[in-house]
């Protein structure tokens, strides 16, 4: 098995080379940009080109948007079954080009192979759980207080999706969105992250390969810059487009919503994070150990999810700090202790694989220094005590809370969080509804 990437000949790697696309995906065409501008995608590791790809006027995106419009009424026709055969086929090809798909990723990403591998199995996930999900959008009925009255809620696809996703989980950010709009019945134009489009049109050519109809997916490429902001608002401006799903930073994430207000979109935006890992003194020591490092430095401390900033209680602090340090050594990254609260760190994101130590007291204290945020992603904490774990997780303001453990992500559980970083939920029992609406059907003279 090959886990490297010389990414000059990214291509010849591959056992399947026809998964390297450097065109965009638009109505079932694989196509340049029609002015003919290019930009280049580089593997971050390497500084090598991997490939040109089009940088699509605005024009083109409209063009996307037309063709997703046009494929909505027969996609959002076919039944749930049908549909989630489709994503069943899907998830099969996901499986059976793992390895493709994750050099691939790590070429345009960086992160090493054996994490790319992981995020491919995460990303087919979500693929595979809302193949399930596909035929189990109840609706429901409710008593009327009017006598010949009855009423039935059922649910139906939102319309045209926009699916703006970021580079640090190339794949799995993708197919969190990409899925669950396919099986509610939605169509959608994907804008591809410009660091790393290549994952996102292996997507593309993966749902070619499994028959999805030409216009049910589309993928449009455009470089950082003027034709990236173009294309966002394009997105959230055109009235075509019914639903927007954003995940990437809090302040892109305000000028999204801003953008979309004259359409009144339907909106689901996964933002910033900077969670709080707090280790309280009856803590497990090498359980927490464990924890702070699978999620510090996770995706090199690249996620929305890893611990920001840690807080110790001042019992176990030295102990913890110590045996940290020796573990992290092992890393090219950083340990800071006894840090200010004053410092950037206490209230910025860090998206690096820096971990800053905060001492700590009091447990009522802690829990106002963690929810001293304006974002509220995840929490993480440490703790033996049954009271303590109930007190403390509904104390947090954040939609996610870990308790003994560094891992949140799982394609069957709710993610998102409250305060300015976002709302909605990907994954999960509800990930689905993010893609539907329900519609009432009252039935009088009965
Ligand atoms: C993110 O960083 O946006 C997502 C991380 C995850 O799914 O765990």
């Amino acid at each position: 098995m090959v886990t490297t990437t010389r990414t000059q000949d990214l291509a010849s790697q591959l056992a399947d080379s026809s998964l390297f696309r450097t065109k965009g995906f638009v109505n079932g065409q694989w196509v340049d940009a029609s002015d003919g501008l290019s930009f280049t995608v580089t593997n971050p590791a390497t500084g090598e080109k991997l490939g040109e790809m089009p940088n699509m006027p605005r024009s083109q995106i409209q063009e996307a948007i037309v063709a997703s419009k046009t494929a909505f009424p027969l996609w959002a026709k076919l039944t749930a079954h049908q549909r989630q055969g489709y994503l069943l086929k899907l998830f099969q090809a996901m499986e059976e080009n793992a390895n493709d798909l994750a050099l691939i990723l790590t070429a345009e990403n960086g992160k090493p192979f054996a994490e790319a591998k992981g995020e491919i199995a995460y990303g087919a996930g979500f693929v595979s759980w809302f193949a399930a999900e596909a035929v189990r959008t109840y609706g429901h009925t409710v008593p009327s207080p009017f006598p010949n009255t009855r009423n039935t809620v059922i649910k139906q696809p939102v319309g045209v999706c926009g699916l703006i996703t970021p580079w640090n989980f190339p794949n799995a950010m993708i197919t969190r969105k990409m899925a669950p709009a396919l099986a509610a019945g939605c169509t959608m134009v994907i804008k591809a992250p410009a660091e790393t489009p290549l994952s996102a049109l292996a997507m593309c050519a993966l749902a070619e390969r499994v028959g999805i109809p030409p216009g049910v997916v589309n993928c449009v490429t455009v470089e950082k810059g003027e034709r990236e902001a173009a294309c966002g608002l394009e997105l959230c401006e055109n009235v075509n487009v019914s639903k927007i799903s954003f995940t990437g930073s809090t302040p892109v994430g305000r000028l999204l919503m801003k953008q979309s207000s004259g359409t009144l979109k339907k909106l689901s935006f996964e933002l910033g994070g900077n969670a709080a890992f707090i280790v309280f003194d009856d803590a497990d020591l090498n359980l927490a150990i464990e924890g702070v490092i699978a999620s510090k430095f996770r995706a090199g401390g690249q996620t929305c999810v890893c611990a920001n900033r840690i807080f110790v209680h001042a019992k176990v602090y030295d102990e913890f700090a110590s045996r940290l340090a020796k573990k992290v050594k092992a890393f090219k990254p950083t340990v800071l202790v006894d840090v200010p609260k004053e410092c950037a760190i206490a209230s910025e994101e860090t998206f690096g694989p820096l971990a800053a130590l905060f001492k700590f007291e009091d447990e009522d204290d802690v829990v106002v220094r963690a929810n001293d945020s304006e974002v509220g992603l995840a929490g993480y904490f440490y703790t033996k005590d049954v009271s303590r774990t109930y007190r403390v997780a509904e104390k947090l303001q954040v939609g996610m809370v870990a308790v003994n453990t560094g891992v949140i992500a799982q394609t069957c559980v709710p993610f998102g969080g409250v305060k300015q970083s976002g709302f909605g939920r990907e994954g999960g029992k509800s990930g689905i509804d993010e893609y539907m609406i329900e519609k009432l059907i009252t039935i009088g003279g009965i």
